[in-house]
């Protein structure tokens, strides 16, 4: 069973709903076997038998603000959503987290960082950037590219919930 932690920074709540909106795309897809699970038929003797994987994917959302960096020791599967504030700075709640995430090994840990933001800002996003770095320099590996949404670009539910799909194919 593969465990997935989401860990989020949100001021005003947008990268929590994002946060659900991912747990719920994940959960969807580990709900149980389908057609892709089947993995193979063989027979023994005269009874052909079919051995189904089921996705096996635990997902947990935490808040930031609760959550130590030695816990993500857990999990095998680590994203972080953080959306950008000041002039291209982490989410508040974050700091002292990504602080204190700098000294851990995550060597053998695979990772995905999301975030909101707004294009009008010459520091678009940067919170993902930043995130992503300290992830690497702890020696987990990037799944897929970091998600960027621009929250003044219309709805964006759609590719979050695309990029979450991604996520999880990626991990197969
Ligand atoms: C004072 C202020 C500073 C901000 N600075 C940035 C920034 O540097 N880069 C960026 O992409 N977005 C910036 N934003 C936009 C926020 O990241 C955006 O509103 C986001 O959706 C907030 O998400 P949250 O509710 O999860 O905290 C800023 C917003 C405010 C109000």
């Amino acid at each position: 069973m593969e465990k997935i932690i989401i860990v989020y920074g949100s001021t005003t709540g947008t990268t929590e709903g994002m946060s659900q909106l991912i747990m719920r795309e994940i959960r969807a897809h580990a709900s149980g076997p389908s057609d892709k699970d089947l993995i193979s038929v063989r027979t023994t003797g005269n009874k052909p038998e079919t051995e189904i994987k089921f996705s096996g994917l635990d997902v947990t959302v935490r808040d930031v603000a609760s959550l130590s960096p030695k816990e993500l020791s857990d999990y095998g599967v680590i994203i972080l959503g953080c959306s950008t504030w000041g002039d291209g700075e982490l989410q508040e709640d974050f700091i002292d987290f990504e602080e204190e995430l700098r000294g851990i090994d995550l060597k053998d840990k695979r990772y995905a960082v999301f975030g909101p933001g707004e294009s009008v800002y010459s520091q678009f996003c940067k919170a993902v950037d930043i995130l992503g770095e300290t992830l690497k320099q702890c020696g987990a590996h990037e799944i897929i590219e970091g998600l960027k949404v621009d929250v003044m670009g219309g709805p964006f539910e759609d590719a979050v919930r695309a990029w979450a799909k991604s996520v999880i194919q990626a991990l197969n």
